[in-house]
């Protein structure tokens, strides 16, 4: 029987491996919302590098979330966009696929005056929160705010309705009914993915409301489950001081165990296996990367194009090494492409030093010393690629590159080529 590559570098994959602590963190908020219908607790902020799962596990919760009865909201901020308009369109969508509300023309006209208000409160750049605040990616410095500016209360309540609504539906008057014999009237979740690319305004208004919903928690059913960068729960503390009553939960590396699980798991499913010198190449090659396994994964796969009951061999790794390195290497050009000169000469003698050292940790003094440089003028291009996600901080002064083999591609390029880039 034909087989199909059931690996999925990119996106979203069949089957998650591992993470179960972080799964069941979200469990628990959503299982409160379910149960109490009431607020599932304070905003969970999972944060990694680019390409460690973030996104497929915010998207795997929100399928268990919806088939415990929960209506879903999902965003992904971007710097281009204002977040909160987004999330109202999130909402609304959300809400008008379960068919609500549908009390009848009061709840309904409600529920509009809601949202013309909310709108006009968040979805125009340059209204002012309490006078200082202001909502959007392009601010109006000397825009006056509206006699009724009060975008935090207008989000709360319209997050306030929205859950209610949702909590509701499938009760006397709702057309929303039962799916597939799941239970309705759940509550609400709100899947907010890049939340490091939110403006700080945008965030404070949020966290705001998010802090305020908290105060009537019982009246709430209502669960906030976002994921960002390692710069996220920085962001979020700078954007709003309570804002560290958030729930941060960092994403590492899979475990060896998790590792081989994401390759055997979706192979089974077609009856294929991997032989052990396979999994073993596989597991030494991409140090637990998510991204990593399922590139190379589906590489072997396209190299072996195993039959049903058929094995993955060592040789088909080998084979396969070649095109995922050419994959990943336009990802590497990519991330070198969009770092400016002086970021591309940290990351060259970060490159030049971790290849030197033979390690991944690599001190601020010794990438000063290799730039000639003192160390504290390289604070700023530091920053920046850790904002970027390119590199990250691993305590005492030390940063990572984010994606194994990156330290080795830098360094690989000619001297003529890195400055051609
Ligand atoms: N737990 C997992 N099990 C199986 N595959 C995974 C897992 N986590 C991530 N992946 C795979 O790794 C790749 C990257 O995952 P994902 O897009 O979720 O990462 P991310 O952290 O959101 O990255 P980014 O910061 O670039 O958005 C995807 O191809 C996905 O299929
Ligand atoms: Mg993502």
């Amino acid at each position: 029987m034909v087989t199909v590559d059931p690996y999925t570098p990119g996106q979203v994959p069949r089957v998650l491996a591992g993470r179960a602590a972080e799964l069941g963190r979200i469990r628990d908020q959503v299982s409160r919302v379910v149960a109490f219908g009431e607020l599932g607790g304070a905003p969970l902020v999972f944060h990694a590098p680019r390409g460690l799962g973030k996104t497929s596990l915010l998207r795997t919760a929100q399928r268990e979330a919806e088939e415990v009865g929960c209506l879903t909201a999902w965003v992904a901020c971007s710097r281009e966009r204002a977040f909160l308009p987004e999330l109202l369109h999130a909402v609304r969508r959300s809400l008008e696929r379960a068919g609500l509300p549908a009390g009848g023309d009061r709840e309904a006209g409600r529920w509009r005056t809601r949202l013309e208000k909310v709108s006009l409160e968040l979805g125009l750049p340059g209204l002012s929160v309490g006078g200082e605040l202001r909502t959007g990616v392009d601010p109006v410095p000397d825009a006056s705010p509206p006699a009724e500016a009060a975008p935090i209360g207008a989000l709360e309540d319209l997050l306030h309705d929205a859950a209610t609504l949702a909590r509701g539906r499938g009760r006397e008057g709702s057309r929303g009914g039962t799916r597939g014999g799941v239970s309705p009237g759940a509550g609400l979740v709100l899947f907010l993915d890049e939340l490091h690319a939110a403006s700080a305004v945008d965030l404070s208004i949020l966290l705001n409301a998010a802090q305020n919903l908290g105060g009537a928690r019982e009246a709430n059913p209502l669960a906030v489950v976002t994921a960002g960068l390692p710069v996220t729960p920085e962001a979020i503390v700078r954007a709003a001081t309570f804002g560290e009553r958030s729930v941060f939960v960092p994403l590492d590396v899979l475990s060896d165990d998790d590792a081989r699980a994401l390759l055997t798991v979706p192979a089974q499913a077609q009856q294929v296996t991997w032989s052990p010198e396979a999994l073993d190449l596989v597991a030494a090659e991409c140090h637990g990367h998510p991204y990593l396994l399922q590139l190379l994964g589906s590489a072997t796969w396209q190299v072996a194009r195993p039959a049903s009951g058929g094995v993955l061999e060592a040789g088909h790794v080998v084979a396969a090494v070649p095109s995922a390195r050419d994959q990943l290497d336009a990802m590497f050009r990519a991330r070198w492409a969009g770092a400016t000169p002086g970021e591309q000469a940290f990351v060259r003698a970060m490159a030049q030093v971790a290849q030197s050292q033979g390690a991944d940790n690599v001190t601020r003094a010794a990438i000063a010393a290799q730039l000639g440089q003192p160390s504290s003028s390289i604070s700023v291009p530091r920053e920046r690629l850790i904002e970027k996600g390119v590199i990250e901080p691993v305590g005492h002064g030390l940063v990572r590159f984010t994606m194994p083999g990156f330290a080795r591609w830098v360094t690989e390029l000619s001297g003529e080529h890195l400055t051609q880039e």
